[in-house]
């Protein structure tokens, strides 16, 4: 199911990044009620292309680790605090022609376009209500957590306590009186970039399966 975000809230984020580099745009997606809602950063340019999160060499990954578990994207919700592309502009010369060509490559959300999405995040959790959150990385985590919380000291780790939602102005976040059950996990893109994560990784996943089994 592809989730229908209330137009005020899409409004009101598109407002806030106005002059900034993001495009596209890609919806969570996923059966609502979930065990598992998987938050990542923020589309890429497969992502732009498709409208399917995780549907590039990431997502190859991530759907690998969470069939180790014996889920799927038919029963798993999957999201990101952002919901447009964030990009910068290379200038590179081709090295065939010669030519000076602009390049637009994927890069990481900064702090104001992740809280400009903060509402439209809230609403997206708020509707789905899965069992446990799992935040992929250090962008979804420190956006839950607070900028204290590092992926490094917290992955694979089964947490309870309240979470960061925006304020009722809108700039900056609030702690809930709710406390949720998240499972921090590396994003499937530093496996990727670093293979020696992989044993770390797959184990990460293999006690989110234990906790899934005990909730
Ligand atoms: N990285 C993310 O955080 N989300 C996607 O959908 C793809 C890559």
């Amino acid at each position: 199911m592809i989730i229908k975000y209330p137009q005020e809230l899409l409004d009101e984020a598109d407002k806030r990044i106005t002059g900034r580099k993001l495009t596209g745009f890609t919806p969570g997606q996923g059966p609502m009620h979930p065990d598992l809602m998987l938050v990542g950063e923020a589309p890429g340019r497969h992502e732009e292309q498709v409208n399917i999160p995780f549907s590039g060499a990431s997502g190859q990954e991530l759907m690998r680790f969470l069939a180790s578990i014996g889920y799927s994207r038919a029963n798993t919700y999957i999201t990101s605090v952002v919901r447009r592309r964030p990009y910068s502009i290379k200038r590179v010369r081709d090295k065939k022609t010669g030519k000076v060509v602009e390049k637009t490559p994927n890069r990481t959300p900064t702090k104001a376009e992740v809280l400009a999405f903060a509402p439209l995040f809230d609403w997206e959790l708020a509707t789905v209500q899965p069992q446990i959150i799992v935040p992929l990385g250090n962008t979804a985590l420190k956006r839950l957590l607070g900028p204290h919380a590092n992926i490094g000291d917290l992955h694979g780790q089964k947490i309870v306590q309240p979470i960061q939602q925006a304020t009722p102005d809108h700039t900056g976040y609030q702690w809930t009186k709710k406390k949720y059950l998240l499972v921090p996990m590396y994003h499937p893109a530093a496996v990727l970039y670093a293979r020696r994560l992989m044993s770390t990784v797959e184990e990460d996943w293999q006690k989110l399966g234990k906790i899934i089994k005990s909730n």
